[in-house]
């Protein structure tokens, strides 16, 4: 029986040394080479083509190469049967609360405008925040959310969660669901996006939920393209309702030459890099659950496919 690797435009190669690696018997076969379809019971991906995995008989997990897992949710056509997992790891956990910190950071030392003043030579100071002064909201307290939160509140800032349920955090007061929205949102200067992607979650980004931010407010996120109401963003902005912004994802990536947030100067963009999965030290936990599907045992990081992550 073999593992199959999917991930057209992302190189393979790192993560099949890594699995050979670790697991030197392993047959590995990486999609679209030739292949037996009815060999393969585990499928490793990264944006598969839709569809793809209705015609493998005895395929039994489609595991994520990251933590996010809408590019196989998003597949109405993947079997029902099908176990989905996604990563957890501490090093992208890591990355993603460093990476958080360093775009609030930059944002409240206004180290983007010193940058843009360069040009002109304009030695010209500009007030700062500290973080006490500063409330950061983040929109999705998951492993990612309470890292990031933990991360932000150990470095001084007021921190609020917001979730569809209630969570109980220590370091954040937490909001819930449509009833707890609009306080979470009237009281955060920044906001921060680490939503799962789902049909509940598309679009949360828009014009009626940034009239809910304290004016002046800043948006960052890091989560999916698709969260964001791409064109509110920018009336937002120019309307200086929102000071601006920092997206690290987009729905087009990479973000198309002509788009319009690359000629705004409010808006920092970063190329989908906050926290990238690396291939050897994530394998152990592929093979951990690898193994747990020969033997039929449990595996780690499942997805509730019917909530979507
Ligand atoms: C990156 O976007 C991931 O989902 O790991």
């Amino acid at each position: 029986m073999s593992l199959l690797i999917v991930c057209p435009g992302k190189e393979p190669q790192p993560w099949v040394e890594a699995l050979k690696e670790k697991k030197p018997g392993l047959n590995i076969f990486v999609y679209p080479e030739d292949h037996n379809k009815e060999e393969v019971e585990f499928a490793l991906v990264w944006n598969h083509p839709r569809g793809l995995f209705k015609n493998y008989p005895n395929l039994k997990v489609v595991a994520s190469m990251g933590a996010g897992v809408d590019h196989i949710t998003s597949d109405k056509e993947l079997p029902e049967h099908i176990t989905i997992t996604k990563v957890v790891d501490d090093q992208l956990t890591k990355d993603m609360g460093d990476f958080v910190l360093s775009l609030v950071m930059n944002h409240t030392r206004k180290l983007t405008v010193y940058q843009a003043q360069k040009k002109d030579k304009s030695w010209d100071r500009t007030p700062y925040q500290r973080p006490h002064n500063v409330t950061v909201g983040i929109m999705g307290v998951g492993v990612l959310g309470s890292a990031v939160g933990e991360k932000l509140s150990g470095n001084g800032f007021n921190v609020l969660g917001w979730a569809k349920s209630e969570k109980d955090k220590k370091d954040m007061n937490t909001y819930c669901g449509e009833d707890g929205l609009e306080e979470f949102l009237s009281k955060s200067n920044i906001l921060i996006c680490l939503l799962p992607l789902t049909p509940k979650t598309e679009n949360i980004l828009n014009g009626d939920l940034f009239e809910k931010l304290p004016k002046g407010a800043y948006v960052i996120n890091v989560a999916r393209g698709e969260h964001l109401v791409e064109h509110d963003l920018l009336e937002m902005i120019g309307s200086r309702h929102l000071s601006g912004a920092a997206l690290d994802v987009f729905r087009e990536e990479p973000l198309p030459e002509r788009h319009p947030f690359w000629e705004n100067p409010e808006i920092l963009i970063t190329p989908h890099t906050a926290s990238v999965t690396s291939a050897i030290s994530v394998v152990p936990q592929i093979i951990e659950n690898y193994e747990h599907m020969k033997e039929e045992r449990l595996l780690k990081n499942v997805v509730q496919r019917e909530k979507g992550y």
